[in-house]
């Protein structure tokens, strides 16, 4: 009887027999999924308030809105700890299903964008005595920024400045902090959090650009990419999001 109605399938799906079709199943967000029942996130936990490590812990809004999405998507979330400059390539390559590291949208990335989740922009950090004041200031100076992301090419943009790239958002912090370093470009929420926890660093008003913070997944992925968007909107018309906010200075 199986057997049979297996044959029966298949012979539809030979023929392409419409009034048959209710035997093809359509495929799925779920189906394409690295691992059943799981969605793979690869982070960079460099970066808080987004993400940073505490006692070995993953903290900050990014895991907290993983936590969220995790709900209205209905699969498990498990975070796989990679370089930043790292992720756009294990989307594409399928080793994780989608990136999650305060990922600005940037039409260079060959990556699908999913709907913003947050504002930002890049700005300058720097030691509060140092008497920058503008990008103007920074000609001679070295500035630093991460590897792989639109810092790196906003710092690239300031003329006279010599740039220097690390692959970890907190050593340039630190060595800005050390005086190796005259100021570094990162996303303003970043840079305040840093400001609010060390006197003697200072953001500059001005931001470099603008930009809005998305979640990311490979080209191929149209259809999970659709389902982010469903669980980012309710999300985003919950009170969560603005508890978020509050809980991670945003
Ligand atoms: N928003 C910037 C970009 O997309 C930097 C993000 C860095 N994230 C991190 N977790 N280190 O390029």
């Amino acid at each position: 009887m199986k057997k049979m109605f297996k044959i029966a399938a298949v012979a539809a799906m030979v023929l392409g027999c419409s009034a048959c079709s209710n035997t093809q199943e359509e495929t799925t967000w779920e189906d394409q999924l690295i691992e059943e029942n799981k969605l793979i996130v690869g982070i960079s936990p460099d970066y808080p308030p987004y993400e940073s490590l505490e006692n070995g812990e993953m903290v900050g809004f990014d895991v907290d809105m993983m936590a969220e999405l995790e709900k209205y998507l209905g699969v498990e979330v498990e975070f796989e700890q990679m370089t930043f400059s790292t992720i756009v390539d294990a989307v594409n390559l399928g080793q994780v299903d989608v990136g999650v590291s305060g990922f600005t949208y940037d039409p260079e990335r060959q990556v699908l964008f999913s709907d913003p989740y947050l504002e930002s922009a890049q700005v300058i950090l720097t030691k509060n005595d140092s008497g920058i004041e503008s990008a103007a200031d920074l000609n001679g100076k070295v500035v630093g920024a991460q590897l792989g992301t639109t810092g790196a090419d906003a710092a690239a943009e300031i003329e006279g400045a010599t740039v220097e790239l690390n692959q970890d958002a907190n050593i340039l912090v630190e060595a800005l902090k050390a005086g190796q370093m005259d100021a570094v470009v990162i996303d303003i929420l970043v840079a305040q959090n840093y400001e609010a926890s060390d006197s003697s660093l200072v953001v500059l008003e001005e931001p470099l650009i603008d930009e809005e913070n998305g979640i990311i997944c490979s080209t191929s992925n149209e259809l999970l990419m659709e389902a982010l968007n469903d669980a980012i909107a309710q999300f985003k018309d919950s009170d969560a999001y603005e508890e978020l906010k509050t809980k991670w200075g945003m």
